[in-house]
């Protein structure tokens, strides 16, 4: 995970916390959430492909099966924060279901705003 967090991001988080759940395909794949059951809410941190697998369907079935699991989890609302430029992850979250609810303006330290985005859970 801490390979592809580098990869994809630029530099590599600690490893997750406890009340963060990971879903992780070694290697080649891994989702994280931030849970707060006591709200009924969870938030996707990072989500990630290793650049030769993508466009493959990957991403898109593991943030699936993120959801399906956090709402059997009794988790009701997701959230997400994203660049704008991420043409890419911002198409993945609107086709499993995600709709824009947000802007955090100059929100990353290179000053471009994040789009916040929201899924409820069915
Ligand atoms: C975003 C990311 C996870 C997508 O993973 P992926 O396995 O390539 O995505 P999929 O093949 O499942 O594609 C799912 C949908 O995403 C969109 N998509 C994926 N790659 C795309 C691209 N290069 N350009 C535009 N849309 C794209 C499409 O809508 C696609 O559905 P479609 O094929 O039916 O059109 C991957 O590109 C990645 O790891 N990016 C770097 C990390 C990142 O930016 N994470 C998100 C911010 S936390």
């Amino acid at each position: 995970m801490l390979r592809l967090d580098r990869t994809a991001f630029g530099v590599a988080w600690k490893a997750p916390a406890e009340h963060e759940a990971l879903w992780l395909i070694p290697e080649v794949a891994f989702a994280r959430w931030a849970c707060i059951p006591a709200a009924g809410e969870a938030e996707l941190l990072r989500i990630a492909v290793d650049p030769a697998h993508r466009g493959g369907g990957l991403g898109r079935r593991l943030l699936e099966a993120c959801q399906d699991e956090l709402a059997r989890r009794g988790l009701e609302t997701l959230y997400l924060e994203v660049r704008v430029s991420n043409a890419a992850a911002i198409r993945l979250y609107g086709a499993c279901g995600w709709r824009r609810c947000g802007l955090r303006s100059g929100y990353y330290p290179d000053g471009e705003d994040a789009a916040l985005f929201r899924h409820v859970c069915p």
